[in-house]
């Protein structure tokens, strides 16, 4: 494909509008919305009239007449559609890690005569170490590691859980959420997915395919800025009988009666623990509000038409393996590359203003984000990787120097 090529499809892009909508510096092509997305344009002013109007001269009556009290569901229930749900199966409150805690432990208490966990051992690490942290706490628990090509052969009848990811945080390989689920529903265990890296970046059907519980972040895909608040899914069907561990107030049933016993909550809100993080809430919502308009059909087509001239112009560069999958069914929206290198070869692209991540030992990921990115984009950014590779700028020291986050 050519430059030419890629400025045509740009100019017949349904989606080229979104751009607009995003505060995007220039000269920088930002293939990194998969670990933190980019700024929507309208961020800064809902963040700033939250702050000042509701907070600043509103004080503490906006928990009533700013609808505070009410926005970790308000929320939820504009992220539902986002992912397959219906309106009161999602609800936005705490982080990834700490949403994974409390839906694994309701999950236990929902087969108390089952107590494996099964995790995949490439998965992001909080969701074992949560795993982990979770099995520590029930007597007999424990938490197993398989690979998820391998999951059958341990969907015994011990297993109380499955916790996998849709989209691999390395490879990019995405799995068959409707069928996993099915098997694991079939063996009598309850199946959790972590859709971090799903969520904006493909249709996701918690409903249609089965799923008993969801966690998800979204500061990335979904654009909601550094630490915004997670959201977590819990099937309607086990909403009435699903106890979590962390009964803070905002779950209770009359957080406002000050009683001294917990009585849960009905529905998805006995799943809330605290005061909702009201700023990082007022970020979420604005960005939702362009999200609203996207339609998630075209924001996959348009992930899969990047993606594939991307690895296209890049294989067969020197050094480099594509670590992501081919088929369109086993991807999300990100192409990982491996190199033996990768760590200095990304830092120099980061130098030409091309922005990916690096993932120990050897993968750089460019995650593609279609609201945001061009055909132009992936030609220019791909061009840079075959320039850093050829001319052996990578080599510099400075790339090699490693900071905190990678
Ligand atoms: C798949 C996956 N799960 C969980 C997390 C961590 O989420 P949190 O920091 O919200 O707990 C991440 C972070 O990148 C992730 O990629």
């Amino acid at each position: 494909m050519t430059r030419e090529e890629c400025a045509a499809l740009d100019a017949a892009d349904p989606l080229a509008g979104f751009r607009r909508e995003f505060a995007l510096p220039e000269g920088v092509v930002y293939l990194d919305g998969n670990s933190l997305g980019a700024l929507p344009a309208g961020t800064p002013e809902r963040v700033r009239r939250v702050v000042e109007q509701e907070w600043g001269r509103e004080l503490i009556r906006s928990w009533n007449d700013a609808g505070w009290f009410e926005q970790p569901y308000r929320l939820g229930r504009r992220i539902a559609p986002l992912v397959g749900a219906e309106p009161d199966e999602v609800v936005v409150c705490d982080t990834t890690s700490v949403n994974l805690f409390k839906v694994l432990a309701a999950a236990l208490r929902l087969r108390p005569g089952r107590r494996t966990v099964l995790g995949d051992g490439a998965a992001f690490p909080t969701d074992l170490y949560i795993a982990e942290g979770v099995t520590g706490l029930v007597e007999g628990a424990r938490s197993v590691l398989v690979a998820p090509e391998e999951l059958d052969r341990h969907l015994d009848g011990e297993v109380a859980a499955v916790v996998l990811s849709h989209v691999d945080y390395r490879t990019g390989e995405l799995l068959d959420l409707p069928g996993i689920t099915a098997r694991v529903r079939a063996a009598g265990a309850l199946m959790i997915w972590d859709v971090c890296h799903s969520v904006g970046a493909l249709p996701v059907e918690l409903g249609a395919g089965g799923a008993d519980f969801a966690v998800g972040c979204t500061y990335k895909y979904l654009n909601g800025g550094p630490g915004s608040p997670a959201f977590l899914y819990v099937a309607r069907r086990h909403q009435a009988a699903a106890a979590q561990p962390l009964s803070g107030w905002f779950g209770h049933a009359r957080p406002f009666a000050f009683e001294p016993g917990y009585d849960a909550r009905a529905g998805i809100g006995r799943f809330l623990t605290s005061s909702p993080s009201l700023l990082g809430q007022a970020a979420l919502e604005a960005s939702l509000d362009v999200w609203e308009r996207a339609d998630l059909g075209a924001v996959r087509a348009k992930s899969l038409a990047l993606t594939d001239p991307f690895v296209a112009l890049v294989e067969g560069l020197d050094g480099i393996e594509v670590a992501t999958p081919r088929e369109h069914a086993r991807r999300g929206s990100q192409i990982a590359l491996r190199h033996a290198d990768g760590y200095p070869v990304v830092q120099a692209l980061i130098a030409r203003g091309v922005i990916g991540d690096f993932r120990a030992p050897d993968l750089m990921r460019f995650g593609f984000t279609p609201l945001y990115l061009t055909y132009t984009d992936v030609w220019d950014a791909a061009r840079h990787l075959a320039g850093v590779l050829e001319s052996g700028e990578w080599r510099q020291e400075r790339f090699g120097r490693r900071g905190e986050v990678t």
